[in-house]
């Protein structure tokens, strides 16, 4: 993969990206980092590489059944401890809610989801096959004032080269949220393609780091001195405005 990223070494004269609105940076939770030493450590990476605000995204799945109360109370801690350190950045949270049936009746229940501002709700699915219950979520998430947006559209085998189903979906209204360390070939050279499919065709609305541990950090070092990379920083993102 190295030649990949010396290959595609650009310098962008736009400036750095500094919101990052996905990652797993509340300890203990989900499959993110496991402490606030290493939350912290993390955070000082993500800094360096010139992010000072954090948007992050615990899991709620069924292996992480995370309410809003603890997602909320691991926050407040977090914070704590970041500014017992004097460490100088914005955190905050949403929550990255994956589709099941227990969403679904989350959504019926009218419950109210952790989102980002203006109601943009973070949402990802199995990475195989597309559930059955995709656009009754979509329909049903964005009558009650939520805009879907979907984490990591490059990552799903069901959307890869699959152009029409993208458009369909952005037609419904859904956002996409891409990985940024998918240009640097974490997930392997489909989903790379693909990240450079979606960039090359206006179809992202936000980057994201999904930043779980120290050795994302240096992928997305590298993903931030990709050619496309510097493309996705051209879009109109929803990052500056969240
Ligand atoms: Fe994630």
């Amino acid at each position: 993969m190295l030649h990949w990223f010396k290959k595609e070494k650009v310098q962008s004269w736009l400036p750095p990206l500094t919101t990052d609105v996905h990652s797993h940076l509340l300890p203990g939770i989900d499959d993110g980092v496991k402490s606030f030493e290493e939350a912290e450590q993390v955070i000082l990476r993500l800094q360096s590489l010139g992010f000072n605000r954090f948007i992050t995204s615990p899991h709620v799945h069924e292996l992480y059944r995370n309410s809003s109360e603890v997602i909320l109370e691991k926050l407040a801690m977090l914070k704590e401890h970041l500014e017992k350190k004097n460490i100088g950045v914005s955190i905050s949270t949403v929550a990255e809610y994956s589709l099941d049936e227990w969403l679904m009746q989350q959504v019926e229940a009218k419950v109210k989801f952790l989102a980002f501002s203006q109601n943009h709700l973070l949402f990802e699915t199995n990475f195989f096959s597309e559930p059955l219950i995709l656009n009754d979520f979509i329909f049903k998430a964005t009558t009650l004032g939520y805009k879907p947006v979907l984490a990591h559209p490059e990552r799903y085998m069901y959307l890869l080269n699959n152009r029409n189903r993208i458009e369909d979906l952005l037609s419904r209204g859904v956002l996409l949220q891409l990985n940024s360390m998918s240009l640097a070939g974490v997930y392997g050279p489909d989903v790379e393609k693909m990240a450079r499919f979606l960039i090359d065709h206006k179809f992202i609305h936000m980057l994201g780091s999904d930043c779980h541990n120290l050795a994302h950090t240096q992928a997305l070092q590298q993903a931030q001195k990709t050619k496309h990379y510097a493309k996705a920083l051209e879009l109109p993102l929803l990052n500056y405005s969240l």
